[in-house]
């Protein structure tokens, strides 16, 4: 009889040939960089590969603080405009350094990192994200608002559930990014929502966490 496969194995196994295709990623990038004309998009393969090392577990992560993690969602969105040719897209941050948030730092970039490519994907001329937080009583908010079309009337009470986009051509993979923000905030008690501004164009989501779980989270480690 077969031996079965342990699950564990089986993520090894995939990090691990996960790591040769990185490998490769990285070996064109080192190639790509001795021309001058390249150096910037071989940075920017550099980076996804970083990226996509600390997604699987093959990198160490590390505690997340609000404005380190915007920083990084920040460049992987500016590296999607620049490689997918999408219109040019301004951050407007302006956090304190040292708000500590529960968990682990590559979730809260897949959260911010969803936000922000959503806002790229919507927009169709250059746009404006801003980002802000605010410590209310026992809570802290984070707001992410954008100038694009905003999100559309028919699918806004339920963005994020699975499947749900108006990407063309959607495939089973489409309209997860959403769901997966909503699971990571609900997994540290917070939560999240989405809306359209008043006065103006655009989308704005809401982040509420509460405050004592990020601190004593981040005491711990
Ligand atoms: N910032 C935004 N501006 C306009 N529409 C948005 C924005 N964020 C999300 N959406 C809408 O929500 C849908 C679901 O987003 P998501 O769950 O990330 O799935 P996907 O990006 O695969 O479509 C998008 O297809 C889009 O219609
Ligand atoms: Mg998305």
């Amino acid at each position: 009889m077969e031996d079965s496969i342990d699950p564990d194995l089986t993520h090894e196994c995939l990090i691990h040939d996960l790591n040769n295709v990185f490998e490769t990623i990285t070996e064109a990038a080192e190639l790509l960089s001795s021309d001058r004309q390249w150096r910037s998009l071989a940075a920017t393969l550099r980076r996804s590969v970083d990226r996509g090392k600390r997604l699987v577990g093959a990198i160490p992560d590390h505690t997340p603080d609000l404005a380190a993690v915007i920083d990084d969602a920040i460049q992987s969105a500016q590296d999607f405009c620049i490689t997918a040719r999408k219109p040019r897209i301004e951050f407007l941050a302006n956090l304190s350094a040292g708000i500590p948030l529960p968990g682990s730092a590559k979730e809260w970039e897949r959260v911010f990192a969803n936000l922000f490519l959503n806002a790229a994907q919507a927009f169709r001329r250059p746009g404006l994200i801003e980002i802000a937080a605010e410590r209310e009583e026992d809570n802290l908010k984070i707001l992410v608002a954008d100038n694009g079309p905003g999100i559309p009337e028919e699918i806004l009470s339920r963005v994020f559930r699975p499947n749900v986009s108006t990407k063309p051509g959607s495939t089973r993979r489409s309209g997860l990014g959403l769901h997966i923000v909503a699971s990571i905030v609900r997994r540290y008690d917070g939560k999240v929502t989405a809306g359209n501004r008043e006065k103006s164009s655009g989308a704005v989501f809401t982040i509420s966490l509460p405050f004592a779980t990020a601190r004593s989270q981040a005491a711990e480690q």
